[in-house]
């Protein structure tokens, strides 16, 4: 065993040490709340990148949160890598369904509990720990590093484009590698060439201009909840298929190459649909599972209030209605206009008795590279060397928006090497990361910093 793999294994614990470490913050980027947690997040992870050997560390401001920035650039004539991850996380709620709290990372048989454990915490510090292991044993990094750690992933990314734009001259490198997606399963190591994109919208649905008492008033004016159901219910018809005009419009078909690639995979339908609970399998008729969650649009509710909800019963005609609908998209999809067929569509479901607003949230563009650029080859050779199994090369269905923004601004190739499983928990209470992935996957980053200094 060479002496990095050994440095590797020895000091895995230590490793664990400091991820719980930053784990405990709660860098919550949604919730005004939490401010001062995210900054406090982002020196912390400063603070640690000093520690293991990186050079000229620093937290620069933007409107939003702060994006923590670190080089290393002792290569010369090496290729310089651009690692990009994100130190914020959802919020933790419910609370009450966590087993443990969530900012109090817990181990349990073999996984480490808290929120960001997997997103992105955990990935974030695979690359902090495979950089100080080769800083320790040999004093140097076989690639140059720099390295961009952003605290409004889970937010949008809102300050991100500005930054690469001011930043593009210092951001100049060969490689983005970014640790924030899946594996396909414990011992399956992937790489993901394309994430879907998205379109996150509220409708707010206005009727009288007070609660009505439903036996005074009930059946005169529209109530403003039964007008957003019908809404809801007119964006899908029978076949699963989102009936906003246009919407399969611009989506890009799965070639042949790729409809193979997809049948070869080891994925279990069967166990993937069990893990959720669901009674069974739904979707857009005439795909797989697979397809729908990796290739195809969807369109989804993720969260709707109206009315009474208290105990027992009350009988109210509510005067609001409101829902938060989202859209995945998928190249070559634009969200822009994506959001204006679906404005102009809700308009046309509501009925008049009715006011309606439809806001646009915030959204991100879909991703796709090239699946067959040699710098994946790097990546594919660094996975051989830590795991059993050859990696899989396949899409995902989550969106990390900085990605169509990289390769717009920047134009670099992209490797996303992630080792997230899917049952994780990620964005839900009782997050957590294997510590197979943990540990696997800091040998992986550790090695494709090698496998990178070829090319
Ligand atoms: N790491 C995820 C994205 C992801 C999840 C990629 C699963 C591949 C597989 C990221 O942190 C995330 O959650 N992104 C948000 C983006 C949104 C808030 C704009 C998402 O996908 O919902
Ligand atoms: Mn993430
Ligand atoms: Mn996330």
């Amino acid at each position: 065993m060479d002496a990095l793999t050994q440095y590797l294994e020895k000091h895995q614990d230590q490793f664990l040490e400091d991820l719980k470490a930053i784990l405990r913050i709660p860098s919550v980027s949604a919730d005004p709340a939490f401010k001062g947690d995210v900054r406090r997040c982002a020196e912390h992870l400063a603070q640690h990148l000093r520690t293991t050997g990186m050079t000229t560390v620093e937290v620069v401001e933007t409107k939003g949160h702060p994006i923590v920035y670190a080089e290393w650039l002792g290569a010369p004539g090496a290729p310089t890598v651009l690692l990009y991850g994100h130190y914020d996380v959802q919020p933790p709620d419910p609370l009450d369904l966590w087993k443990t709290p969530p900012f109090e990372p817990t181990l349990r048989d073999g996984k480490l509990y808290a929120r960001g454990a997997c997103d992105d915490k955990g990935q974030v510090y695979m690359h902090c720990s495979a950089i100080a292991a080769h800083l320790a044993v040999n004093g140097k990094l076989p690639v140059n590093v720099k390295m961009m750690i952003e605290g409004e992933e889970e937010s949008g990314s809102g300050s991100l484009e500005p930054f690469l734009v001011a930043w593009k001259e210092r951001l100049k490198a060969d490689v983005i590698v970014v640790s924030d997606t899946s594996m396909l399963g414990p011992d399956q190591p992937a790489l993901c060439y394309a994430l879907r994109g998205l379109v996150y919208t509220q409708i707010e649905v206005t009727g009288p201009t007070r609660d009505l008492h439903s036996g005074e008033f009930g059946g005169a004016v529209k109530n403003p909840a039964n007008a957003l159901a019908a809404i809801l219910a007119g964006l899908h018809d029978a076949d699963g298929r989102c009936t906003v005009p246009g919407f399969y419009d611009r989506v890009r078909q799965l070639t042949e190459t790729e409809k193979q690639a997809i049948r070869d995979l080891p994925f279990d339908e069967a166990a993937f649909i069990k893990e959720t609970g669901a009674p069974q399998a739904f979707g857009e008729k005439g795909h797989s599972t697979y397809e729908r969650i990796t290739s195809r649009p969807t369109c989804d509710v993720n969260g709707m209030w109206s009315g009474y909800i208290g105990e027992g019963a009350k009988t109210v005609l509510p005067s609001f209605a409101a829902a938060k609908v989202s859209m995945r998209l998928v190249p070559d999809q634009k969200p822009d206009e994506v959001f204006a067929a679906f404005e102009a569509h809700v308009r046309k479901l509501a009925p008049p008795s009715v006011t309606v607003k439809v806001v646009n949230h915030h959204g991100a563009v879909p991703f796709i590279t090239d699946p067959d650029h040699p710098m994946l080859q790097a990546a594919v050779r660094a996975l051989a060397r830590s795991w059993a199994k050859k990696p899989a090369l396949l899409r995902e269905g989550g969106s990390i928006p900085v990605m169509a923004a990289f390769q717009k601004v920047l134009g670099y190739p992209c490797i996303l090497m992630g080792f997230g499983l899917h049952d994780d928990q990620v964005h839900a209470p009782n997050e957590k990361y294997s510590l197979t992935s943990f540990h696997g996957g800091t040998k992986s980053c550790a090695y494709l910093y090698e496998e990178l200094a070829k090319h």
